[in-house]
């Protein structure tokens, strides 16, 4: 039975564990996969962890600079190598069981009892007694991915047009690159990671989910704006932009581009002409000359996502990493980051966006949750069997690789997604 039609899919996706396995073999475990970025790991020794697909692996910064990405696994007796997310090993990885120890590289340096191997097939030089490497590890403007499968396209190539996210928040900073901040919220959803992307870029439920804050934020906004006479701090509309009416997402376009990648072109301009703005856009001039500046801040990237891993908002500086965890289980961690050179108040209002729209306590994050686990409740029971993407379909055009939605509201990167997500599930098993 196909479980995915043009314009709609079949339940299953979202629910069946032989499905879900066969996702993290055939797409997880086998294209690149959102790491963390390079300034979590300054200085030699320090290292993050992070989930690709099933395994649990580690992000490390070596010697003279160099970044591995390494099984977080001891080649002994299994045990895992590090507990945290984050740290610093110092010099070598310990294993806290019989301290087997490795280098930043994964190459084993010292074992103990050591004469006990001698007249066994055990040997330091075998493959088997380092820590595993991941097949590849590559970067694009810091944010480093890495890949378990030694086939495929460069990080580069994969990337195609959803490099633009990352030039986009890149470009911002005056210094022309970002740096992170290193603590993340982490949130298990009850529901499928599909789910989680596709809402993403659905621009038809903001102003429907979101309705009641966006509301309360509009009217706030006004009465301050009539007791003070000045306009309402910028936060306000964050929320307040959810109730823009459904022709203004009409207006906008969705992008999908190869491998998966999927855009909205943005309804948050952000750009204000608050004094912070303007001091922040003048040192932009001064950096980039005029002309590149106007070109930079004019981007409206709202949301890249970054198939199957990543959902990218460049304008606001943060990012969504997707882990799934099983069929009805996903793990996201909200990452955001300071634009290099510019000032405070700008970060200020990344920090903002950060903690009243995405973090897992907000009254927008918290109602997409809801819609997630109502979604899976409903997706698990019998009531039918399909999954609508009909709106729009058949009403994009692909040109060059890229296809071009006729609409903001159509579920064109729905069935984008899926597309993507049959030729993936489709390759043939290694
Ligand atoms: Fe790691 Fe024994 S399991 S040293
Ligand atoms: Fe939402």
């Amino acid at each position: 039975m196909n479980l995915v039609e043009p314009d709609r899919v079949h339940r299953r996706v979202y629910t069946d564990a032989d499905i879900f396995d066969r996702e993290i073999t055939n797409i997880f475990e086998r294209s690149w996969i959102y790491a963390g970025h390079a300034t979590q790991i300054p200085v030699e020794g320090d290292y993050v962890a992070f989930l690709a697909g099933r395994q649990p692996m580690l992000l490390v910064r070596g010697q003279e600079g160099a970044i591995h990405a390494l099984y977080n696994r001891c080649p002994h007796r299994g045990a895992k190598l590090c507990d945290l997310h984050q740290g610093n090993t110092g010099g070598l990885f310990t294993c806290s069981y019989h301290a087997w120890q490795f280098g930043l590289d994964g190459q084993v340096r010292a074992i103990p009892a050591p004469s006990g191997y001698a007249g066994t097939r055990f040997s330091l030089d075998d493959a088997s007694s380092h820590m595993r490497r991941a097949a590849r590890v590559e970067a694009y403007r810091g944010f480093v991915f890495v890949s378990l499968s030694a086939e495929g396209p460069s990080l580069y190539d994969f990337l195609g047009g959803g490099r633009a996210a990352f030039d986009d928040m890149c470009d911002r900073a005056p210094d022309g690159e970002v740096e992170v901040v290193a603590t993340c919220f982490r949130v298990v959803q009850r529901s499928n990671w599909k789910l989680f992307l596709e809402n993403q870029l659905d621009a038809l439920h903001p102003s429907i989910t979101h309705i009641s804050p966006a509301k309360a934020a509009s009217e706030v906004e006004r009465e301050y704006e009539a007791q003070t006479g000045v306009a309402a701090p910028d936060y306000y509309k964050y929320f307040s932009a959810l109730a823009v009416p459904l022709s203004k997402w009409d207006s906008l376009e969705a992008r999908g581009f190869e491998h998966g990648h999927c855009l909205l072109g943005g309804y948050l301009g952000l750009r204000p002409q608050d004094r912070d703005t303007l001091e922040y856009e003048a040192i932009m001039a001064t950096r980039y000359g005029a002309e590149a500046a106007e070109e930079i801040l004019s981007r409206d990237v709202h949301h890249m996502l970054i198939y199957p891993c990543l959902s990218v908002q460049p304008a606001l500086a943060q990012l969504r990493a997707v882990r799934p965890l099983g069929p009805d289980k996903t793990l996201t961690e909200l990452w955001h980051f300071r634009l290099k050179g510019a000032p405070e108040p700008i970060y200020r209002r990344s920090l903002a966006y950060f903690n009243l729209i995405n973090s897992p306590s907000t009254m927008v994050n918290a109602d997409d949750l809801t819609n997630f686990w109502r979604c899976q409740q409903g997706l698990e029971s019998d009531g039918g069997d399909w999954v609508s993407f009909h709106r729009n379909a058949g009403q994009e055009i692909t040109a060059d690789g890229v296809t071009r939605s006729n609409t903001g509201l159509s579920e064109m990167p729905m069935r984008h997604m899926f597309r993507a997500w049959s030729i993936y599930m489709d390759r043939p098993e290694r």
